[in-house]
C-alpha cells in the first residue's frame, strides 16, 4: 500500500507513530517556520505541517491545491491547539519527506463545500464537484440506502435477478429510447422504461418474489426530480393482495429511516383514496405536512345572486375554496402573485377574500350577500385574520390549480418545514385516463394493472369510473413509487388492451409474449416500483435528483462531461443501416 493510514484516521494515541497518508492538497498554509497543509481524502483531512529547514518544507511550499501526494512523517499531538471540528483535530502528521504522486492544473472552482460555481461547470468537472466533502457525502448515502434496501428483500428471500436491458420496444406513457439493431436492418432493441412485463413473467416462472435494483430509461421531458436514466428498487410477489405489498414497502420505509436518518416513523402511514386525495388536496401525491385542505363550496354560494357563482352553477361547474389562516396579512401585491400563479394553472381567475372584525374584504366580495358571506366564512371554518381563497371552474380544473396553489402558499408561508416526513399511501386511482392527442384512454399507472372487482362490469360501458388495484406511496408531496395487482388472466388482458384501443392483432403484436406466458398458468401476483433517486434526494433534504446521482444529465438530457449525445461516424450509421436527415 502507499499508505498506512487514511486522512481521517489518526487519533491522539497514535502520537509518535511513524505514518505514511496519501491524498489530496486541500488547504496550504505558509506561515513561515511551518508550512502546514490540510490533506484530503474519502476518510476526512489531517493537517500536515513541515518544518523550516527541512526537505518536506521545501517541497511544501511548492505544492498545489489539489495535487495528489504522499507524505511519510510522525504524529504529534497538538495539545492545546487541538481543532475539535476535526476528527482528526487531536494530532498533526510533522512531515519527513513529500513525494507528489500528480500535479493538477488549476481547478476551475474551489473544492471546498460552498461553492458558486455554477451547475452547469460542476457537471463538466464531475469529478471535483464529488471531491467536495458535500457530494461526496451524498453519493455514499445513496450506496447506505441502496445496501440497506438489498440487504432487506435478500432477508425476505426476494431474489435479485437481472432483466434485459435491449427488449421490445412497447411504449405507453412515456416514449422509449431506441438502440438500432445490427444485424437486423431497421429493427429496433428498445431501452426498459422498467422491468415491468419481465418481473411478471419471472412470476410465471415460478420464482414467486422478485426484487431487482434497476435502471430505468425514459425519453421524457425532464424535471428537478426526473432524469432520463434513473434507478429503480423494483419488486414483484405472487400470491398476494395491495396490503402485503404496502406492508412490506411500509416496513422498508419506516426501518430506513429509523436506521440510516435516525428517525421514528410512528404509526401506520395514513390511505387516502385518489378521490379523497383529489377533493381534498387537489393532487395526487397530496404534501401531508400541513391542513389547509380544498371544500367544495358550490352548495353554501348557492342562493347567491352574485354572476360568477350563478354562471358558474348554472355550466355545472364548481367552486373551490382554501382557508389560509392568518392569510389576511398577505399585501395586495403578494395576493395578486396569487392571482397570477392561479392563472398560470388554467383559472380564468381567483376570489380571495380577507376576514375581518366585520366580515369579509376583497374586489369581489362587494357583489356577496351578506349572509352568503357569513355562510362562506362557517363552511370555510374561518376567522379574522384568515384569507380565503376560491376557484369557480370545472371541477376537475378547479381542484388541481387549488392544489398547486396550496403548496405554493404553504410555501411561501414556510408551511412545508424540512424534517417532518410525511408519508401517505393513495390507492383505488382510476384505472383510465382520457389521452387527447389519440382521442381514447390510456392506462394512468399501466396496462398490466387490474381493475377493482367490482367496477369490471363497467371496463367498456364507462371506462373512466373503474378504478383500478394500484397504489401509490406519497412523501411530502412527491410520489416516491407506485405499483399494482395485475392482470394473470390473459382475457381481462386483451380486454384492457381493446379499452386501450387495440385490436386483438395490435394487441398480440405488441404484448402477444406476456398474454401468451400469463395463458400457461399465471399466479396472482403484483408488485411495486420505488424510484430509488427520489427517495435519496428527499431524505437528504437535496434540492435536485442530480445531487444524488454521480453522474447526471441536464435538464436538456446532456451529459456535460464526456459530450454526449454525440454524432456517430458515418461507418457506424452504414453498418445499422441508417441516415441522418436531419442535425
Ligand atoms: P412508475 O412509472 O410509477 O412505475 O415508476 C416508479 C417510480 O420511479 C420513479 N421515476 C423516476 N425517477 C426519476 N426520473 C424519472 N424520469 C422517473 N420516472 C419514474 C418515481 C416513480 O414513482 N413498472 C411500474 C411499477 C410497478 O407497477 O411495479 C413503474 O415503473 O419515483
Amino acid at each position: 500500500m502507499l499508505r498506512t493510514h487514511n486522512c481521517g484516521e489518526l487519533r491522539e494515541q497514535d502520537t509518535g507513530s511513524s505514518v505514511t497518508l496519501a491524498g489530496w492538497v486541500a488547504s496550504i498554509r505558509d506561515h513561515g517556520r511551518f508550512v502546514f497543509i490540510n490533506l484530503r481524502d474519502r476518510y476526512g483531512i489531517t493537517q500536515v505541517r513541515a518544518d523550516e529547514g527541512t526537505d518536506a518544507w521545501q517541497q511544501a511550499r511548492q505544492l498545489r491545491m489539489e495535487s495528489v501526494i504522499q507524505v511519510h512523517g510522525t504524529v504529534l499531538s497538538r495539545g492545546k491547539d487541538s481543532n475539535p471540528d476535526m476528527a482528526t483535530g487531536a494530532i498533526e502528521v510533522q512531515a519527513r519527506a513529500i513525494r507528489v504522486f500528480s500535479q493538477t492544473k488549476t481547478p476551475p472552482f474551489v473544492i471546498k463545500d460552498t461553492t458558486d460555481a455554477s451547475e452547469a461547470l460542476r457537471l463538466k468537472y464531475r469529478y471535483l464537484d464529488l471531491r467536495r466533502p458535500v457530494m461526496r457525502k451524498k453519493i455514499e448515502a445513496r450506496v447506505r440506502f441502496t445496501s440497506y434496501i438489498r440487504r432487506y428483500f435478500e432477508d425476505l428471500d426476494f431474489l435479485e435477478i437481472e432483466t434485459p436491458i435491449l427488449l421490445k420496444s412497447t411504449p405507453e406513457g412515456a416514449r422509449d429510447f431506441l438502440v438500432p439493431s445490427r444485424l437486423r436492418p431497421g429493427q429496433f432493441y428498445a431501452l426498459p422504461q422498467s422491468p415491468q412485463t419481465y418481473k411478471q413473467i419471472l412470476m410465471v416462472a415460478g420464482f414467486d418474489r422478485y426484487f431487482q435494483i434497476a435502471r430505468c430509461f425514459r425519453d421524457e421531458d425532464l424535471r428537478a426530480d426526473r432524469q432520463p436514466e434513473f434507478t429503480q428498487l423494483d419488486a414483484e410477489m405472487s400470491f398476494v393482495e395491495p396490503r402485503d405489498i404496502m406492508g412490506i414497502i411500509e416496513r422498508l420505509f419506516k426501518g430506513m429511516w429509523r436506521d440510516l436518518l435516525g428517525v421514528d416513523l410512528a404509526g401506520d402511514f395514513p390511505v387516502l383514496t385518489y378521490d379523497e386525495a383529489m377533493h381534498r388536496f387537489g393532487k395526487d401525491a397530496p404534501d401531508m405536512r400541513y391542513g389547509m385542505e380544498l371544500q367544495d363550496i358550490t352548495d353554501t354560494v348557492k342562493p347567491s345572486a352574485f354572476g360568477l357563482f350563478r354562471n358558474t352553477i348554472e355550466a355545472g361547474n364548481r367552486v373551490i375554496a382554501m382557508n389560509v389562516a392568518k392569510g389576511a396579512g398577505f399585501s395586495r401585491k403578494q395576493v395578486d402573485t396569487l392571482v397570477e400563479f392561479a392563472r398560470s394553472r388554467g383559472l380564468g381567475g381567483l376570489l380571495w377574500m380577507k376576514v375581518g372584525a366585520d366580515g369579509v374584504t376583497g374586489p369581489g366580495t362587494k357583489h356577496i350577500e351578506d349572509p352568503v358571506k357569513q355562510a362562506i366564512i362557517r363552511s370555510m371554518q374561518a376567522e379574522q385574520g384568515d384569507l380565503i381563497l376560491a376557484a369557480a371552474a370545472p371541477e376537475m380544473t378547479a381542484l388541481r390549480a387549488m392544489g398547486a396553489l396550496r403548496e405554493e402558499v404553504a410555501s411561501r408561508m414556510g408551511l412545508d418545514k424540512a424534517g417532518e416526513w410525511r408519508f401517505v399511501w393513495i390507492t383505488e386511482f382510476p384505472m383510465f385516463e382520457y389521452n387527447e392527442e389519440e382521442d381514447r384512454p390510456q392506462a394512468v399507472h399501466h396496462p398490466f394493472t387490474s381493475v377493482m372487482p367490482e367496477d369490471l362490469h363497467m371496463l367498456h360501458s364507462d371506462p373512466y369510473k373503474v378504478r383500478a388495484r394500484a397504489y401509490d406511496i406519497v412523501l411530502n408531496g412527491v410520489e416516491l413509487g407506485g405499483g399494482s395487482i395485475r392482470n394473470h388472466d390473459p382475457d381481462v388482458q386483451m380486454q384492457v388492451f381493446e379499452v386501450l384501443g387495440m385490436n386483438r392483432e395490435q394487441a398480440l403484436q405488441k404484448f402477444g409474449f406476456l398474454v401468451d406466458a400469463l395463458s400457461f398458468g399465471a399466479p396472482p401476483h403484483g408488485g411495486v416500483a420505488l424510484g430509488l433517486d427520489r427517495i435519496v434526494m428527499m431524505a437528504l433534504g437535496a434540492g435536485s435528483i442530480r445531487d444524488v446521482i454521480a453522474f447526471p444529465k441536464t435538464t436538456a438530457g446532456l451529459d456535460l462531461m464526456s459530450g454526449s449525445p454525440s454524432n456517430v461516424a458515418d461507418r457506424q450509421l452504414r453498418e445499422l443501416h441508417l441516415q441522418v436527415t436531419k442535425g
